[in-house]
């Protein structure tokens, strides 16, 4: 039975005292948090020390992004190193906005993914089609080539990775794949993780994300193969996310 897990990307919104408010507000709320889900957020990097040092025992502050490189002359780059050095051991990575508006490509998400790992860290592993993709129904040839950054990691540690299904058409769009098309897309990707990680790949979870709402989330997460969601919009309202968490209750 794999546990459940809703995690909020609040990606650039929020100032450090939003942020320290949205905390707080989940953390008041987190008694009602059903106990078979587990719970992330993931506030820009600014503001994760602080967040870590209020904490809570059932929410986990993991971190957006982390650099390719180990360290050196990276101008405004954060290493896993110092991720891990503050006390944070898990990082999304390959996100869509960083793999279009930032042009992160395949290999520099695989280094992303290795350095995580090779610190120990759990990896959020994000991938997802964009509608030119969908429509002309190279969606599966897509995904397949996202999940190529994940394929060699060495089964020993495939335990550390998360897996995301977050189709571009549906993120911010307030259009979220129907629940058919997300269970179908995460059935694939599963099929294609355990042709290499033969029974790891059904512990593996694998969240949706896109336009996760506090009324669709319950149908989503109730397909046999999805196993949570990545929240961005409806993750920035503390009554919205403690709804969504409820639901994959
Ligand atoms: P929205 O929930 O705003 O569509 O964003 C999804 C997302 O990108 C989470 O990482």
């Amino acid at each position: 039975m794999r546990k459940k897990i809703v995690a909020g990307n609040w990606k650039m919104n929020g100032t450090y005292t939003d942020s320290l408010n949205l905390f707080n507000s989940l953390r008041s709320s987190e008694n009602e948090f059903p106990q078979n889900v587990e719970v992330m957020v993931a506030p820009p990097y600014l503001y994760l020390h602080d967040l870590l040092k209020i904490g809570s025992s059932k929410i986990k502050v993991i971190s957006q992004n982390c650099s390719s490189k180990s360290k050196g002359a990276f101008t405004g780059e954060i290493s896993v190193s110092m991720l891990r050095s503050i006390s944070i051991d898990c990082s999304i990575v390959g996100h869509s906005e960083r793999r279009i508006i930032y042009g992160e490509s395949i290999s520099d998400i695989s280094e992303k993914v290795k350095q995580l790992l090779s610190e120990n860290m759990q990896v959020v592993f994000c991938v997802g089609e964009q509608l030119e993709e969908r429509k002309s129904d190279n969606h599966f040839k897509v995904i397949n080539e996202q999940l190529i950054s994940i394929y060699s990691v060495d089964p020993s540690l495939f335990s550390k990775i998360i897996v995301a299904y977050e189709p571009v058409w549906a993120i911010g769009t307030g259009e979220t794949a129907s629940p058919e098309q997300a269970q179908e897309m995460h059935a694939f990707i599963r099929s294609k993780l355990r042709e290499v990680y033969a029974n790891a790949a059904d512990q593996t979870r694998i969240l949706y994300g896109g336009s996760v709402k506090p009324d669709n989330a319950a149908e989503l997460f109730s397909q046999a193969d999805v196993d949570g969601g990545l929240v961005g919009g409806a993750a920035l309202q503390a009554t919205d996310f403690i709804k969504i968490i409820q639901a994959a209750g």
